[in-house]
């Protein structure tokens, strides 16, 4: 027997019910973002027991006070990275500014469905003119648009799919892409997801600062249409998650201009950085690329499931995406039905809000500083660890990563990936900063990368002063 739904929990909460529960929702908030500062940095020690909690949970039959459930969710939250609070500066730092928040509550309540124009144009144009607005701000020509995705590793998968259509119609064997040694692993997923064998992708080297070499990509397109392939599309990176590093852009383009690939940027970590003052001298020609990936959740600091693809033809985007159906005749018209037509999405959430609203009520300014100010904590973090000599730089930041590593004196008991994993793990269970590492030819590296919005100046110094110190430390040690 069900119980008759006049005794359940109602879904559809009367006005004072659901005030109390906006409320309760505000003041967990408002107390979380309170406490984000002093909060410890990462906080996953006891997670396995959270964890053993949550999955012994059975399925409720019945519902209970959200207070109640809020404090079940609580333990959850705080085991975990602080991924949005000022000591993160591990990966690439995730965002949450508040005004996201308050888009993602107003879309969720109002649940438009903007992926079919008719259904909401004026919403659907949202996104289109934000679209059109980070266009501009990368510089790319009058047209451009694309379409807004979970994040760099779908808008890196669609612009491949668009590229194969356009370069390679339906029977794509014999196509090969090519990046570099230090592009993103979803590059690689994208290509084995499009449906193509491991044979078709071309590693291209890096130099000594991990950006792709030019002559490299050249040569190796050549010799691949020489035998017969159908070289067809190369990814460029706007900052490597590695090391931030940013590949020739200007030679690359010219190289698959004159060979007729299609050209994409993955700008997913530092496409953005072009906004910052001197960000078009950093990433020159970014606009001119066929294709750009962005993620906003990164250094837009909005929150994670923010992405972004741009186009500079996105009739492309669409012969590669679109499909017709019966059911959906009402409101196709005989047109493009929207943005479903340029992603493999239907329906999904209206994430280009969370994109204009912060744009309208902080303006493009506030941002701009923001990035200009990560670029130069970077730049500072670099100059005092290059000043100490237990410490050894491996790149000056190209945008906001600085890799490096820590130096052992001679003789001391640890070898130098050791010194240097032990130092930042002595640096991050301090709990004010959290640092995570990479390794470039067997060479251990700390890097720190400096995104979120939350890190300014105090945070960073924590993190180099933390590290110098406890290298002394170390290196003091028999
Ligand atoms: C350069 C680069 N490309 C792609 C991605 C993948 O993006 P996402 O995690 O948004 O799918 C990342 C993520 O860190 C990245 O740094």
């Amino acid at each position: 027997m069900t119980t008759p739904i006049a005794s359940l929990q109602p879904l559809e909460p009367d006005a004072a019910q659901l005030r109390e529960w906006l409320a309760l929702a505000n003041t967990y908030a408002l107390d979380h973002l309170d406490g984000l500062a002093a909060a410890p940095s990462s906080n996953t020690e006891g997670a396995a027991q959270v964890v053993a909690r949550i999955a012994a949970e059975p399925l409720p039959a019945a519902g209970r006070p959200l207070a109640e459930v809020l404090t079940a969710l609580d333990p959850a939250i705080r085991a975990s990275f602080t991924t949005a609070g000022p000591g993160y500066l591990a990966y690439i730092p995730g965002g949450g500014i508040p005004t996201a928040a308050i888009a993602d509550l107003i879309a969720c309540v109002t649940n438009r469905f903007v992926n079919v124009d008719i259904a909401a144009p004026g919403l659907a144009e949202i996104e289109r003119t934000t679209l059109r607005w980070l266009a501009e701000l990368m510089g790319m020509p009058k047209g451009s648009n694309g379409v807004f995705t979970s994040g760099g590793s779908l808008s890196n998968l669609a612009a491949l799919v668009s590229a194969r259509e356009q370069q390679l119609g339906e029977d794509f064997t014999g196509g090969t892409l090519y990046y570099s040694e230090d592009t993103h692993a979803c590059v690689a997923k994208a290509a084995k997801v499009a449906g193509f064998p491991k044979a078709a992708l071309r590693v291209v080297p890096v130099d000594t600062r991990r950006r792709m070499q030019a002559d490299a990509l050249a040569a190796m397109i050549d010799a691949d249409r020489a035998n017969g392939l159908r070289p067809f599309f190369v990814c460029a990176n706007a900052g490597t998650t590695n090391t931030g590093a940013i590949d020739p852009l200007g030679d690359i383009l010219d190289i698959a201009r004159a060979r007729g690939l299609w050209a994409h940027v993955d700008g997913a970590y530092g496409g953005l950085f072009r906004i910052a003052d001197g960000g078009d001298a950093l990433l020159p020609r970014l606009g001119e690329f066929d294709s750009l990936t962005l993620d906003p959740h990164k250094c837009l600091f909005l929150p994670y499931g923010t992405g972004a693809l741009l186009m500079k033809d996105p009739e492309a985007l669409r012969v590669a995406h679109a499909t017709t159906a019966s059911y959906l005749q009402d409101v196709t018209h005989g047109e493009a039905l929207g943005f479903t037509d340029y992603s493999p999405e239907l329906s999904r959430d209206f994430r280009g809000l969370r994109v204009w609203l912060p744009f309208l009520v902080h303006g493009v300014d506030a941002f701009r500083a923001q990035l200009t100010e990560k670029l130069a904590l970077s730049r500072w973090a670099h100059e005092r660890l290059a000043a100490e000599p237990l410490f050894e730089i491996f790149d000056p930041p190209q945008l906001s990563v600085l890799a490096f590593s820590a130096r052992p004196p001679a003789g001391h008991r640890l070898d130098a990936n050791a010194f240097s994993a032990e130092v930042m793990r002595r640096v991050n269970d301090r709990k004010r900063v959290f640092m995570s590492s990479t390794s470039i030819a067997g060479r251990y590296l700390i890097r720190i990368c400096v995104v979120s919005f939350r890190t300014h100046e105090d945070r960073v110094r924590d993190a180099v002063e933390g590290l110098i110190e406890e290298a002394r430390k170390l290196a003091g040690e028999a």
